[in-house]
């Protein structure tokens, strides 16, 4: 079974001691253990998050260098992540491949780099506007997944996390329809059958993306291929993302 997951994305936001209220808030009001909760901070406040978590909650980065150690100035390394207690990044935001220019083939390279260091991610994907106008989300979304995910291999693959963000519903306020997103995942699944095979299938988490907020996250989430949601604005939040968490 696919593991049911709330994240929060906090992208650029929060100085330091709002992020640490907005912890604590999250830690006291969480109700169920049934859901995996993740907040990906800034990257420079995860060591005191993570100690605060405890392990009660996942601390994470929004993002990740490819190389180990060496001179890249103003990255940030796998272990050195994992050694102030990060433990999951995220991969391929949409605001990375936009106004970073990460390719998929960059994003190969991460996840590769995240799978040598025995590293948990959360590879994001989702089509633009323009592309869903023209009626060509299915294609453009398999190749993301084709070209940076689908060369894992079965055992690579399975239990991993991946996160459905139409691009026009992230920060927008327009969320998919739960019939929008539903369709998406379901196809998302079954690339992945057919990629592998059921089972594996069966034991990704598929969380939807894209204003998702304590309104609508109910419905959302009651579809069958969706698995939990990543949270921008509405983490930022306590009590919204906390009714998030406890729409499941
Ligand atoms: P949003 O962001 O919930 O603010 O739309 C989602 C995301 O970018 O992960």
């Amino acid at each position: 079974m696919a593991q049911k997951i709330v994240a929060g994305n906090w992208k650029m936001n929060l100085q330091f001691d709002e992020g640490e209220k907005l912890v604590n808030e999250i830690l006291e009001g969480k109700r169920s253990n049934s859901v995996s909760v993740m907040i990906f901070p800034p990257a420079l406040y995860v060591q005191h998050f993570s100690e605060l978590g405890d392990g009660r909650i996942s601390i994470g980065v929004q993002n990740f260098h490819v190389h180990e150690s060496g001179a890249y100035t103003g990255e940030i390394a796998i272990p050195q992540i994992k050694s102030a207690g990060g433990s999951i990044g995220l991969i391929g935001h949409s605001e990375r491949r936009g106004l970073f220019s990460e390719t998929n083939a960059d994003l190969k390279a991460k996840v590769d780099a995240a799978i040598a260091n025995d590293f948990k991610f959360i590879f994001c994907c989702g089509e633009p506007l323009e592309i869903r106008e023209a009626g060509r989300e299915f294609s453009y979304v398999k190749s993301q997944l084709e070209e940076s995910l689908f060369h894992l291999t079965a055992s690579q693959m399975a239990g991993k996390i991946l996160a459905y963000e139409p691009v026009w519903a992230i920060g927008t306020g327009k969320t998919a329809t739960s019939a929008q997103a539903e369709q998406m995942h379901a196809e998302i699944r079954s690339w992945i059958t057919d990629n592998y095979s059921d089972e594996v299938a069966n034991s990704v988490s598929i969380l939807y993306g894209g204003s998702c907020n304590e309104k609508n996250a109910r419905e959302i989430f009651a579809c069958p291929n969706v698995d939990g949601g990543l949270i921008g604005g509405a983490s930022l939040n306590s009590e919204s993302f906390l009714e998030i968490i406890n729409a499941f």
